[in-house]
């Protein structure tokens, strides 16, 4: 039996009704760009989260890159990051002419390391820019109280953690000045293209924001700063909408599924072989499950050659990306990225996958050590 890594007609597919009938109003209502349906989803959206403000752009790059412009980010100025995330992250520091400062992570969480923050705060700081990674909550406990004593605002890279809570019930993309988030279709709120989200309690950011997101107008032809295109398209603005409702049972079957990984990979006596995600102290996501093997690409080849697909994110950490030579960063400098970045493999995950694909999953991998050591 094969398994995919993700199936997004599962999810969609009972829902075609609704979402047909909600892109059948924004054609027949010509408001194609910004409109209602994206004042609707953005309400929607911060209701979701608690917040007071939430704004659509046209991706979450580009989430990231306004609110790194709204910021007044600006050459010389210093961002510390992790290099265990996409690429997106630091492209838009890069992007600014500011200098991203990547410090390594904690190896159980493969979020950035709060220690390794603190040691690299200096005078030219202007912004910590975290990632809750594979729907994991970073230790924002402890990353606003840098932030704080050092005087650094802290923006959530929420991506890939929607509705994930830290350890205190504190929504993922909520705590710091602003979150920015991902509705790209694989994310666990998914478009039917590209858009992204910001959120922030911030309103005086939020109008900064808003006008960033058109040509930083502030009326039609009156530009008081630079900005961009990063309007969220109405049609993706009113897929959001139909499927935000659903948003809370489709993270419920991913926790579900993770568990019940756990559960199939202790039967199978895996454990010493397979390191698992360790759960977070608050509620993760489970955007993606991710165990790490030392033999991670002989594995990956086997489960490929059986049908069953998974993925590594990410085989390269960002201070090792060509684009970043001119930074200067060397191998060695973050070891525990680094050793991550070897060992790896998402395995699907998805809502809608079956206990019997996940069963398959850990067969496979049980005969893979199977016939690795007879
Ligand atoms: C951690 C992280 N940051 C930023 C992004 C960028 O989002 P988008 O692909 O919507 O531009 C992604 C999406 O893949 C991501 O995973």
């Amino acid at each position: 039996m094969g398994v995919p890594l993700n199936d997004l007609n599962r999810t969609t597919e009972p829902l075609y009704a609704e979402l047909l009938a909600a892109m059948d109003q924004v054609m027949r209502s010509g408001r194609w760009i910004s409109g209602p349906a994206v004042d609707v989803f953005e309400k929607e959206f911060a209701d979701s989260l608690g917040v007071r403000c939430a704004v659509g752009v046209s991706s979450g790059t580009d989430a990231l890159l306004a609110v790194l412009m709204g910021l007044n980010i600006a050459p010389g100025d210093e961002v510390i990051t992790t290099p265990f995330t996409f690429i997106a992250t630091a492209e838009v520091i890069f992007r600014m002419g500011a200098r991203p400062v990547f410090v390594d992570i904690e190896p159980g969480s493969f979020n950035i390391d709060p220690n390794a923050v603190f040691d690299a705060v200096t005078s030219r700081t202007k912004l910590i820019l975290p990632v809750h990674l594979f729907g994991r909550c970073a230790d924002m406990t402890r990353l606003l109280q840098i932030g704080e004593t050092s005087g650094v605002p802290v923006v959530e890279d929420s991506a890939q953690s929607v509705f994930a809570k830290d350890e205190s019930g504190r929504m993922a993309g909520t705590m710091g000045i602003a979150g920015c988030f991902s509705f790209f279709p694989a994310k666990n709120l998914g478009a039917m293209g590209d858009a992204g989200g910001i959120v922030t309690n911030d309103v005086s950011l939020d109008k900064k924001l808003r006008s960033i997101r058109v040509h930083g107008s502030v009326a039609r032809y009156a530009h008081d700063r630079v900005g961009g295109n990063f309007r969220l398209d109405s049609l993706q603005a009113a897929i959001l909408s139909v499927k935000l409702p659903y948003l809370s049972e489709w993270t419920r079957q991913r926790r579900d599924n993770g568990a019940r990984y756990r559960e199939y990979f202790a039967a199978a006596n895996l454990e010493d072989k397979v390191q698992l995600p360790l759960a977070g102290p608050g509620e993760d996501v489970v955007n993606q499950f991710t165990i790490r093997v030392p033999n991670r690409d002989t594995l990956r080849a086997y489960l490929s050659s059986v049908g069953i697909e998974t993925a590594v994110y990410y085989p390269t950490p960002l201070h090792l990306q060509p684009c970043f030579v001119s930074l200067g960063y060397q191998r060695g400098e973050f070891p525990v990225a680094e050793k991550a970045a070897e060992e790896v493999l998402a395995l699907p995950v998805f809502p809608g996958i079956t206990a019997a694909e996940q069963t398959e999953v850990v067969e496979q991998i049980a005969a893979f050590f199977r016939e690795q050591n007879p």
